[in-house]
């Protein structure tokens, strides 16, 4: 493709060059002349291995333009990516004046042309950002189809970045509505088939993806902290810890969804933090994490409250799924609060059997739910009878019978991802979407 790249920075320079050996014909716009010079001379602008000899490389074939003249560039591309610096404001918020600034001119040019353009938006945005671009500067030149808005979040990092353009980590396009871009070339661009998603997802993805990596860190250097205090090698701590590839470093505990609950966590949490105080040493991711969770839980509290529902049944009131341990358990204290403010309850859970509820099991049911007897329903469709609004921590019914039994008048609210819902005839709402 003939493509032009705004911005020649660390994104914008790598994005060029890699396009280039690609094969596509790339013609790159900055404001600053001396990274202007330096590819116009086949160099590179910035220190970045491998760098160097692609942009040599490309400017010997003749595959790499670079101008200050945005309406040159635009009239030799196809596809327009957008790579200009989003630098935090004083305030700590984003600045998205450069990134707007291209975008004026850029609409400018192909409103003056007639010229058509796929847009592709790399800086990283905050949530909405695209959109509220698009309705500022392209809301015409998408109404008469002359421009494709796309967002597609960048996930190199400086020092592999020519590596990792290449085979990248993570690769996702938003469109408008989610759906594959009109036209699919653009896809080849960045390496074939990228996840389809919102706008507004695909900017959040990127937020996600560098608060979970800063998280890492973060988590890292305060198990450091216990270590050294302890006077232990947390770097082969952490080591071990990275060889679970079936809990630590994987997919699970990363879906949102139910607080977290049971007998470990909360537990051993509190007392790692406990132990922290009483030594001194600052762990506030750790500390945090507990608040976290506080406030999820008090989320779904303000849900049920919310919806009016004065006759409420909970589908799944053990911790998790495929276990009898209410030790911990976040619908345990949904239950409790909700009976303290006078709601009427009915509870299934396929798992739970009272009479062999056994030691610290039955005597936390006993201490924070001692009605628990009386609530239970041997079926779910008890519990749907009785009630006005269906909370649903587990999947303790079929797909098939909760819809028979639905009716339009139920709210459901989902609390562990179960998409089906979705497709109930009757009002619902999930916890976290
Ligand atoms: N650096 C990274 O590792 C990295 C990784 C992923 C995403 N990002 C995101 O990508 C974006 C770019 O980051 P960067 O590190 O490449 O920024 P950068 O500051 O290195 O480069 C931005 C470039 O845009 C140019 N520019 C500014 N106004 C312009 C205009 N009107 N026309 C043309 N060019 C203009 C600047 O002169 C500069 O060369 C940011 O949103 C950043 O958050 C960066």
């Amino acid at each position: 493709m003939k493509v032009s790249v705004f911005g020649l920075g660390y994104v914008g320079a790598v994005t060029a060059a890699c396009m280039t050996r690609a094969g596509h014909e790339v013609v790159g716009v900055d404001v600053q002349p001396a990274k202007l010079q330096a590819l116009q001379q086949g160099r590179s602008p910035i220190v970045e291995p491998g760098l160097d000899a692609l942009l040599a490389q490309a400017h010997q074939q003749g595959r790499l333009q670079a101008t200050d003249d945005a309406a040159a560039a635009l009239a030799h591309s196809e596809a327009c990516i957008i790579c200009v610096g989003t630098p935090s404001l004083a305030s700590g918020g984003l600045n998205l004046d450069f990134v707007r600034k291209v975008c004026t001119q850029i609409a400018e040019v192909l409103s003056a042309t007639g010229k058509s353009q796929i847009l592709v938006l790399r800086s990283t945005m905050l949530p909405g950002s695209t959109r509220s671009l698009a309705a500022e500067c392209f809301a015409s030149l998408q109404q008469r189809g002359q421009v494709e808005l796309l967002f597609a979040p960048e996930f190199l990092r400086e020092g592999s970045a020519v590596a990792d353009f290449e085979q990248p980590s993570l690769a996702a396009m938003g469109t408008a509505d989610g759906t594959a871009p009109r036209n699919s070339a653009v896809l080849a661009l960045f390496g074939g088939q990228p996840s389809l998603l919102t706008w507004e997802g695909a900017e959040l993805l990127k937020y996600a993806c560098n608060s979970w990596h800063a998280m890492k860190v973060a988590f890292a250097n305060e198990v450091g902290r216990l270590g050294k205090h302890l006077q232990l090698d947390s770097r082969k701590v952490m080591e071990v810890l990275c060889q679970d590839s079936r809990l630590n470093i994987s997919s699970h505990y990363l879906r949102p969804g139910a607080p977290f609950g049971g007998s470990c966590l909360p537990k051993d949490l509190s007392a790692l933090i406990a132990m922290g105080r009483r030594e001194g040493l600052a762990l506030p991711l750790l500390e945090a994490t507990t608040q976290s969770n506080q406030a999820h839980a008090q989320t779904l509290l303000r849900l049920v409250l919310r919806s009016g529902c004065r006759r409420v049944g909970i589908l799944g009131l053990s911790f998790k799924a495929g276990t009898d341990d209410l030790r911990g358990s976040p619908m345990v204290e949904l239950a409790e609060q909700l009976l303290a403010a006078g709601h009427e309850l009915r509870i299934h859970d396929p798992q739970l059997h009272l009479a062999q509820l056994h030691g610290a099991n039955a005597a936390e049911m006993q201490r924070r739910l001692p009605r628990l007897a009386g609530l239970l329903c041997s079926n779910a469709q008890q519990v749907l009878d009785h009630s006005e609004l269906l909370v649903i921590s587990q999947r303790c019914v079929e797909y098939a019978q909760l819809q028979t039994w639905a009716q339009p008048q139920h709210h459901v609210l989902d609390v562990m991802g179960w998409s089906q819902l979705q497709e109930l005839n009757c009002h619902q709402e999930g916890i976290c979407w």
